[in-house]
C-alpha cells in the first residue's frame, strides 16, 4: 500500500513575498497540502481493511474520497514546483515553439490560461496529451471534475480560495496577475520534455 508523503517546499516560506505571502504559504502547504496527504493514506487504509474484511460497503465514497484526495497532493506538488523566487519571463525553445504551434501564439495561450483560471473552481491546468502530440489548457473544479484522461500536467495554478484570498481578497485576476511574476518556466520546460517524450 502506498504511503503519501507531505514533500518540502523547494524554498522557504516567504520566499514568494510579495506576491505570495508566508502566512498563505504556511497554511497552503502545511494545512491545505497536509490535509490531502492524509486524506489520501486514509483512503487507502480504508480499502485495506475492507478488503481484510470482504466487506465493500463503502467502496464508492472512499474510492471518491481517494481521488479528491489524491488529485489533490499531486497538483499541489507540481504547482509549488512550478513557481520559483527567481520565476516570470516567458517560455523558450522547444516549449515557446510547441505553445505558439498548439495555441498561435504565446499570447493566445496565456489568454485563454487566464480565461481558465477565471471560471475553474480549483485549477487551471497546461496539460500536454502525447496521444495527440498536444498542448491543451483546461479548467478543472476541485481536483479532478473535468480533467482529461492520458493528459500531464506541466502547468498548474491553484485558484482554489485558500490559494488567494488572505492576500487579495476576492481579485482572483491579481492574484494570476501575480503567478505569472513567479513561473518557474524551467521546470515546466523539464515536465514537458519528460512527458513529450512519451509520444509515438
Ligand atoms: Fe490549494
Amino acid at each position: 500500500m502506498t504511503e503519501y508523503k507531505l514533500l518540502e517546499l523547494p524554498y522557504e516560506y516567504d520566499a514568494l513575498t510579495p506576491h505570495i505571502s508566508e502566512q498563505v504559504m504556511k497554511w497552503h502547504h502545511d494545512v491545505h497540502n497536509q490535509g490531502y496527504v492524509d486524506g489520501a493514506n486514509n483512503a487507502e487504509e480504508k480499502l485495506r481493511r475492507q478488503r481484510e474484511n470482504n466487506d465493500f460497503s463503502s467502496t464508492g465514497s472512499i474510492l471518491n474520497s481517494f481521488t479528491h484526495n489524491f488529485c489533490g497532493n499531486f497538483l499541489h506538488q507540481i504547482f509549488w514546483n512550478n513557481m520559483s523566487p527567481e520565476g516570470g519571463g516567458e517560455p523558450e525553445g522547444e516549449l515557446m515553439q510547441k505553445i505558439e504551434k498548439d495555441f498561435g501564439s504565446y499570447g493566445n495561450w496565456k489568454k485563454e490560461f487566464k480565461a481558465a483560471a477565471s471560471s475553474a473552481s480549483g485549477w487551471a491546468l497546461l496539460v500536454y496529451i502525447p496521444r495527440e502530440n498536444e498542448l491543451h489548457n483546461v479548467a478543472v473544479d476541485q481536483h479532478d471534475e473535468g480533467a482529461v484522461w492520458g493528459a500531464h500536467p506541466v502547468l498548474a495554478v491553484d485558484v482554489w480560495e485558500h490559494s488567494y484570498y488572505h492576500d487579495y481578497g476576492p481579485d482572483r485576476g491579481d492574484f494570476v496577475d501575480n503567478i505569472f511574476e513567479l513561473i518557474n518556466w524551467s521546470d515546466v520546460q523539464n515536465r514537458y520534455n519528460e512527458v513529450s517524450g512519451t509520444f509515438s
